[in-house]
């Protein structure tokens, strides 16, 4: 899988992309990052990349022009348009999406991300200032993703948030067992986890977990996975893959709580 990351700051991106899992899955050819500044693209003698809205108001505004020149620039070394294609509209392939980073945006979700991760290519265009010309929205992203509902300073945190995110699902990056169980996955939050030792400062790791049963293991992680959604993510219960069984345990939680029992133990 390709990115091009479209910004102004392209030094913001030393660092995060250059370590642990993302390196490697860089190193191993299972992604590629290449990281365009959109100043380069601006063609006027100062290279200017901002200007004042029309209309009035606080802020400046991105222009529409480089933007748009380097998405087509980056478009232009993966597909050619078709030969009736207008000219006015950037080719963008099947395969490929441009990304607009927006608190106006579609979540970012496990779910969001899946899809993302079918694609080949993501042009992952990071807004600045104030905003983005409109026409950027209108005619040139195919995807507009917000990663939470609070403002940054512009997209080139979200880009790196989704990178990482959508990476990770890319085949081969993980080990082939890691993801179906964690959190958010089955639309649930992951059971707590316990490593060595046993006991720490007194606190002792939960007895099931040491007790080599498999079976009761999975039962009341299972469990624990249910509590911690019902407890602290209520909401997402609603639209989470559960069974039949699922459903009467979390009956059964809720009585528990109610009577100030200590469900799954
Ligand atoms: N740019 C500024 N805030 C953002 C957010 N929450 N998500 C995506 N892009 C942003």
């Amino acid at each position: 899988m390709h990115f091009d990351i479209l910004t102004l700051f392209p030094a913001m991106f030393a660092g995060p992309l250059d370590e642990s899992i993302i390196k490697r899955a860089r190193e191993r050819g299972l992604i590629s990052i290449d990281i365009h500044n959109i100043r380069d693209y601006s063609t006027d003698r100062h290279h200017t990349t901002d200007d004042y809205p029309f209309g009035g108001g606080r802020g400046m505004v991105m222009k529409p022009e480089p933007i748009f020149a380097t998405v087509e620039a980056v478009l232009a070394e993966h597909a050619a348009p078709p030969p009736d294609w207008p000219r006015q509209r950037a080719y963008v392939p099947p395969g490929s999406a441009v990304v607009l980073l927006t608190p106006q945006g579609r979540l970012l979700t496990q779910g969001v991300a899946g899809e993302l991760s079918q694609m080949q290519h993501l042009i992952l265009v990071c807004g600045r200032y104030e905003g983005v010309d409109e026409r950027v929205r209108l005619h040139l992203a195919t995807h507009e993703i917000s990663i939470g509902d609070y403002v940054l300073t512009g997209g080139e945190l979200p880009a790196m948030v989704l990178l990482d995110c959508v990476t990770r699902l890319v085949p081969g990056v993980l080990p082939s067992e890691t993801p179906v169980e964690e959190s958010h996955y089955a639309g649930l939050l992951e059971y707590p986890q316990y490593t060595r030792p046993a006991e720490f400062l007194g606190w002792s790791v939960p007895e099931i977990l040491l007790s080599g049963h498999h079976a009761a293991v999975a039962r009341w992680r299972r469990c624990q996975s249910l509590l911690r959604t019902l407890l602290r993510r209520p909401e997402l219960l609603e639209r989470a893959d559960l069974t039949a069984k699922d459903q009467r345990q979390l009956e059964r939680l809720r009585d528990a709580l109610e009577n100030g029992q200590t469900p799954c133990e």
